[in-house]
């Protein structure tokens, strides 16, 4: 039975992947700071410490440590660039550097289709320009970097760009395009569209656990960087899908606000690497996710809550 370390792993991805784990049979441990506090299956071991103070001796006798920490978001990453600079190109940098000095053989790092940047309606691929020039998008590909030139034939790295994930997850955020829209529709019966002609790959939850698992999964030999998403959609398309699918669910009309707000991330990238390599196939919509949140969300009492935005919580931590 493999073990697994997931370092970040009390986060919106990390709560959803460690229960799938879990259902696998691996023997999962979780290394989180609990900056969004703890929503884990009480099954799983939880070491809350900052990773920074991990080192090789913690990390002996785990098989594949996974990297799902950081500063998650562009907000988060305006707020405190350095902070953004520390936690997102430094700290995966040094967590692979002590996991192959302990024997870990493989490394998995939770990248983000933000370093491609604006791209202008092409499909981009692993071998694209990545144009971005922002702290989010250039510190992700810093944290990539560092973690893929350590792949060699003892020491597999896989880094997943992922697009924006969606969904439900027990440590919930309302941060995520989608996520927002549906609270929008549900708390005020109106949603508004920054942008309609953006593109954005849209990743659902579940589909991003998958994507991870088959990481894990893949044979030793594998290594290397992989787009991962559901499907790519525009902001537009996103909004017209909220906005039906609510008015049915609410049994009432949705409205939809056009905006004309510049965004300097517009991007849509192929999943074929990962399909032909890691065997990953999506298998979610848009239409899944506003179902899986509104059959998952009605325990929620209040919906903007600070707790499920992650740059309100930031800025509570002092991290500046
Ligand atoms: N959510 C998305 O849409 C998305 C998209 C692309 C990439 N990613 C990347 O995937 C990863 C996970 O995203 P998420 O949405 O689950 O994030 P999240 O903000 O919900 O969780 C991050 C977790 O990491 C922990 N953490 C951060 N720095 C730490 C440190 N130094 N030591 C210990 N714990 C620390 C936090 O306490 C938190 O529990 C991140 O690296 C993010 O950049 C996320």
């Amino acid at each position: 039975m493999k073990n697994i370390l997931l370092a970040g792993g009390a986060g919106y991805i990390g709560t959803e992947l460690c229960k799938r784990l879990l259902r696998l049979d691996y023997q999962i441990t979780v290394i989180d700071d609990l900056w969004f506090g703890n929503n884990l299956d009480p099954a799983i071991k939880l070491i809350q410490k900052d990773i920074f103070k991990v080192n090789y001796k913690d990390l002996e006798g785990f098989d594949i440590v996974i990297f799902l920490a950081g500063v998650s978001n562009d907000p988060m990453a305006e707020f405190s660039p350095s902070e953004n600079f520390i936690q997102n190109a430094a700290c995966p940098a040094y967590l692979s550097y002590e996991s192959k000095r302990a024997g870990v053989k493989r490394f998995i790092y939770g990248s983000s289709c933000s370093v491609y940047g604006y791209t202008v309606d092409e499909l981009y691929d692993e071998n694209s320009p990545t144009t971005c020039a922002y702290p989010y998008g250039i510190s992700k590909l810093q944290g990539e970097n560092g973690v893929m030139q350590l792949a060699d034939e003892q020491f597999s790295v896989i880094s997943l760009r992922q697009g924006t994930v969606c969904g439900y997850s027990d440590r919930m955020r309302f941060d995520l395009v989608i996520n927002t829209m549906f609270k929008n529709a549900l708390m005020h019966g109106e949603i508004t569209v920054n942008n309609p002609s953006i593109w954005r790959p849209i990743f659902h939850i579940q589909d991003a656990c998958t994507a991870y698992i088959r990481a894990i999964q893949a044979p030793d030999n594998i290594s290397g960087v992989f787009n991962v998403a559901s499907d790519n959609y525009t902001l537009g398309q996103i909004g017209d899908v909220v906005s039906v699918e609510m008015s049915k669910l609410l049994n009432k009309e949705i409205k939809v606000h056009i905006n004309d707000v510049k965004d300097f991330r517009n991007y849509k990238v192929s999943i074929q690497h990962a399909k032909l390599t890691l065997g990953f196939t999506p298998i979610y919509t848009v239409k899944d996710i506003i179902h899986d949140l509104f059959q998952k969300t009605s325990n929620i009492t209040n919906l903007e809550d600070e707790k499920f935005y992650n740059i309100k919580v930031f800025k509570s931590l002092g991290k500046i």
